[in-house]
């Protein structure tokens, strides 16, 4: 069936782009230090341009090459049809916010903390799934979802404790505030793919006229993020200062993760997307030690890999999902 072929077809680019971002990422942070560094807001904005132009072609596209459906699309869907884009606005400010929340986390937690605990976010989308879009899970599939939970906190749980100084540097406010951070964000999380999974599967319309509207509104609040941010910088040396090929490819492999991912909430569902995301941090850890050679698995690491892919297998063991009474 062609829906389904598309549904692996998109978890899989998921894994592939998830796994690329997070290695050329890391790249650029050790083999790329030296030099003025791009402003991370900068390439929010940019990101949302790329995404944007992508999903004009792909309407484009859509409509056998013609200009004139193209414009007719564009202004029906979205200048013609207020009410429906100002929805998108929902999950596209919950999404700039939960950046925002994410980099509070950051501030205030050490990195192994807050990505363990932001696995949380696998719970809090299949709890959303279920109120939101009336999906019914077995007790199997609610099963894996918790052992991929602790799988995937395992695989990244820290080595060693992280160094003294480091770790007696964060209070134990700072600790509180950073926990509340994440937990939010992952409330946030679980909350913006359902409600964008909900849009997208109520109403006909191309998941990639939806992705400029969510777009739009990505790109307004990324302006004022970078402005009221980095705004003074950007007046003095531009907006694309200290960018060089590593940045370009990170931020075009960003841009290709919000097509992806929009792709996958479309053909699959976003508790299959956290299932993808998993798989691709031990796939990341697992070339990173092999070929970067800047990670030394442990036990832990074995564990829970195999927690996550024992998860995987057990949360398709039961047949199939239950019918979603949303689903056309
Ligand atoms: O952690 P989480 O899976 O919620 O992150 C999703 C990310 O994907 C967000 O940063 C959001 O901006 C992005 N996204 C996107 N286009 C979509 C849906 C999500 O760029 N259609």
């Amino acid at each position: 069936m062609a829906s389904s072929r598309l549904k692996y077809l998109s978890l899989g680019v998921l894994v592939f782009q998830t796994t690329s971002l997070v290695l050329t990422m890391r790249y650029s942070r050790t083999l790329q230090a030296d030099g003025p560094r791009y402003l991370a807001s900068s390439a929010v904005v940019v990101a949302e341009v790329m995404k944007i132009i992508a999903c004009v072609l792909l309407v484009f596209k859509e409509h056998s090459y013609s200009m004139r459906a193209l414009n007719s699309i564009l202004r029906q869907e979205i200048l013609h049809k207020p009410v429906e884009t100002l929805k998108l606005a929902i999950p596209s400010g919950i999404y700039t916010l939960q950046n925002n929340l994410l980099y509070v986390a950051l501030s205030n937690l050490d990195a192994a903390t807050y990505q363990v605990t932001y696995q949380l976010k696998i719970l809090t989308t299949a709890l959303f799934s279920v109120s939101m879009l009336g999906r019914r899970l077995g007790v199997y599939q609610w099963l894996s979802l918790l052992i991929l939970m602790i799988g995937v906190a395992l695989v990244q749980w820290p080595s060693e404790s992280p160094s003294g100084p480091e770790k007696e540097a964060l209070s134990a406010g700072s600790q509180f505030v950073g926990v509340m951070a994440v937990l939010v964000a992952c409330c946030s999380s679980g909350f913006a793919g359902v409600y964008f999974e909900k849009i997208l599967k109520e109403s006909k319309q191309s998941v990639w006229v939806r992705n400029i509207q969510l777009g739009m509104f990505g790109l307004v609040f990324g302006l004022f993020g970078m402005l009221a941010y980095d705004g003074e910088r950007v007046r003095e040396s531009g907006m694309f200062q200290g960018y060089n090929t590593i940045t370009w490819t990170v931020v075009a492999l960003q841009a290709l993760g919000g097509l992806v991912i929009a792709a996958v909430i479309k053909y699959a569902d976003n508790i299959l997307k956290g299932f993808a995301t998993s798989l691709s941090i031990i796939l990341s850890t697992l070339i990173s030690y092999f070929w970067l050679q800047d990670f030394d698995p442990t036990s832990m690491f074995f564990l829970g890999a195999i927690l996550v892919i024992v998860a995987t297998f057990l949360y398709g063991y039961e047949g199939k999902p239950s019918p979603n009474p949303s689903r056309a």
